[in-house]
Formats: C-alpha cells, structure tokens, sequence
C-alpha cells in the first residue's frame, strides 16, 4: 500500500519496461497496485472505460462548464436523447484539470480522471485563444498523444458537442485521422477543407503517434497560434505524405456545427456549438437545439423520414469562430 501513488516508483517502472516513449509523459501517471501489476491511474481509467478493441471516447471539461445546466450537464443529457447512444457514456472518459471539477464530473459520470496542470491554472472560464486557452489546448495535444501511445484509439469530443447518433458509424474504416469540419467542401480527402480539432477519431499506430508528436512540435514554430490553426500550416506537409497518415474529414451532412449546421435530421450525428464565443451564448443555442431534437425523435417513424425540421439555431451565437 504505501508504494501506491509514488511517481518516482512509476518513473522506474516505465524506465524498465520496453516503452521508452512513454517516460516522455510519465508526469501524468501515478503507480497504484493492482492485481496485475502496477498500472497508473491513468490505465486504470482506461481499460475499465474501454471498448472491447481499445477504443475509448474522451473529453476534456474544464471548470466553467461544469455547473449545473451548463454545457457538460447539457453534453451528458444529449447521449441520452439521442438515438441509441446511451451505451457510448459507459466509453467516455472525462478529463478534468482540477480537483473541483473532478468532483463535479463524478457525481454525474464514473469515468473521470484529473491531470495534473504543473502550475497551470485552468479554473475559470478560459477565453478563446488568450494564452492560458493556447496553454490548455496544447496540453491537451500533448495528452492525447501520450494516450495513442498506450495503445488506445480515441475519440476526441469537444463538451460543447451533442451527441445524437452513433458515429462510429459513419467513421471510414481504412483512416487513421479523422476530423470533423467547420465547413466540408464535398471531399472527404481534400486537405483544403476546414477542420476543427474538437471532434476527432484517432486510432493508435506509429503514424498518428509520429504525427501528433509532429504537431504538437509545430506548435513552437508558431507561437501564438492554436492546434487548429498550426494543423492548416502543416496538412500540406511533405512529411506527412511521407509517413502515409491516411486523414479524412467528415462531412458536415453528419457532423455538423453552428458554423455549417447538419441539414438533415436523419442523417445527423453530432452537432457543435462552434462559431460561438461564450459560454451564455453556448448554453442558450444548445438548449434550443436539445428542444429542436426532442421534436423530431417525438414525430413518428414516417413523420420523421418526411419531416423538413430545421435547427431554429444559431440565436445566440455569432459567427466567429471556436
Ligand atoms: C434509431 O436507430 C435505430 C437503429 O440504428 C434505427 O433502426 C432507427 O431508425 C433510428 N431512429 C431514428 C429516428 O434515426
Ligand atoms: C485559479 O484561478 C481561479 C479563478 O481564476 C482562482 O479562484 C483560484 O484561486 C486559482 N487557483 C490557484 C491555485 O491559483
Ligand atoms: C478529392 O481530393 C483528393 C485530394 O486532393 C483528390 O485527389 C481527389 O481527386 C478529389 N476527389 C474529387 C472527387 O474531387
Ligand atoms: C510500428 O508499429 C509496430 C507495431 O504495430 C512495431 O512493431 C514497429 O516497430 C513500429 N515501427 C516503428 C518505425 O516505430
Ligand atoms: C519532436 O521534438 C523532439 C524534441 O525536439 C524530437 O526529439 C522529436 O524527434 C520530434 N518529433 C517529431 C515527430 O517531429
Ligand atoms: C413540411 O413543410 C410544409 C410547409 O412548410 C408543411 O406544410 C408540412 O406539413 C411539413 N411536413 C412535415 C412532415 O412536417
């Protein structure tokens, strides 16, 4: 028992162990015993939440949208209003970045973990692209990429996503990224689209692991610029061609947002409060959209595949971009 949560003996384990990468990021892990060893924390969480082929889905909430009927209340309810996706929260982990927060996340949900901020301080609403956002996100590259090296594949979602359908299945099969749009041209393939890093599937292999490492590299090429922003600086990367990163870009017909919203109620997947600053704003639009959703799953079968429904959102939220 007292050897549990001694980083300096999960220091040592990770050094003994085959995986060199993984040190890189072993201050996020803390060694606790189980039956099987030793597994961090961090392990522990996953295995548990984890789909039967390592698949995991992972969001990261900070404070100021952890109260009561704001955004991550608002995230939980739509996996249960949407159409059969209430077995996905048993795969969702929520990552938190203090110890409030986790406490907040666990009264409503089983798999939260805390990482640790070494002196960063993510509690409050966290402005769209002030340092301390830029600080956060890149954290959160970086975080990601240590778990593609343990071996998971993710699904990355943003709190402000609601969940409506199962998206696994629209995923293609052969990728190894694959991000949603703000705005989709009409070609899956085509590296012009505009992508938005808050909703992402990423399987785990030495091509996505190079890759994210390559990106969050990047980010110190270009201080001051967002994951997004350095993301359309490097698509177009030779490297990447190089390392055959299969990337595919979903179409905003399933995985729409309030930028380029999805038109068709039974097609919709997930829908994102993005083009929107604030979290009022945020919170006032998604509502109206759970309402929206309400109405059509309340229509019946033949109603709904003749319905011409359309979102009575954006309201609140402009057109800038998150
Ligand atoms: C909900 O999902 C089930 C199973 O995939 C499907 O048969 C049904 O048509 C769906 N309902 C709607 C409203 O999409
Ligand atoms: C972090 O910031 C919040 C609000 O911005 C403040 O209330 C809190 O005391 C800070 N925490 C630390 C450890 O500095
Ligand atoms: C889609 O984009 C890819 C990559 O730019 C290109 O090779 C392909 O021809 C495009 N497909 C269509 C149908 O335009
Ligand atoms: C790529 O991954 C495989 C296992 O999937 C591993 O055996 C191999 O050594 C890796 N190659 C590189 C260059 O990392
Ligand atoms: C990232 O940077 C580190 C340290 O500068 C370097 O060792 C590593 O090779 C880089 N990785 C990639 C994928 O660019
Ligand atoms: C579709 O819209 C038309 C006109 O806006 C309306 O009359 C019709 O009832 C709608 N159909 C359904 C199924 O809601």
């Amino acid at each position: 028992m007292f050897i549990a949560g001694l980083p300096v003996l999960w220091v040592f384990l990770s050094n003994s162990a085959s995986s060199i990468e993984f040190h890189t990021f072993s201050h996020y892990f803390t060694a606790q015993s189980t039956k099987a060893g030793y597994e961090s924390k961090l392990e522990s969480v996953f295995r548990t939440a984890s789909m039967k082929d390592k698949t995991v889905i992972i969001t990261t909430l900070n404070d100021a949208w952890a109260k009561p009927g704001s955004v991550f209340d608002l995230f939980l309810e739509s996996f249960r209003l949407g159409n059969e996706t209430q077995w996905l929260l048993n795969h969702l982990v929520v990552i938190t970045w203090d110890q409030k927060t986790n406490a907040y996340c666990l009264a409503l949900h089983k798999h939260c973990y805390q990482v640790e901020t070494k002196g960063a301080n993510f509690t409050g609403e966290v402005l769209f692209m002030t340092p301390t956002y830029l600080h956060m996100m890149w954290r959160r590259t970086e975080f990601l990429t240590s778990v593609l090296e343990m071996g998971y594949n993710f699904v990355f979602t943003d709190t402000d996503i609601m969940w409506l359908r199962d998206p696994f299945k629209q995923f293609y099969e052969d990728a190894d990224f694959q991000i949603a749009c703000d705005a989709f041209n009409g070609n899956s393939s085509d590296i012009y689209n505009y992508p938005n890093g808050g909703f992402k599937y990423i399987k785990s292999n030495n091509r996505t692991i190079w890759f994210n490492k390559f990106w969050f590299n990047s980010s110190k090429e270009y201080p001051g610029l967002g994951e997004q922003a350095v993301f359309n600086k490097i698509k177009m990367h030779p490297l990447i061609s190089h390392m055959k990163l299969k990337i595919r870009f979903l179409s905003t017909s399933y995985f729409g947002g309030f930028c380029e919203p999805s038109k068709d109620f039974n097609k919709v997947s997930t829908m994102h409060a993005n083009c929107c600053v604030g979290i009022d704003n945020k919170v006032n639009d998604l509502k109206i959209l759970l309402e929206d959703w309400k109405k059509y799953m309340a229509l019946s079968e033949i109603d709904k595949k003749q319905s011409n429904l359309t979102w009575s959102v954006p309201q609140s939220c402009r057109f800038e971009n998150d």
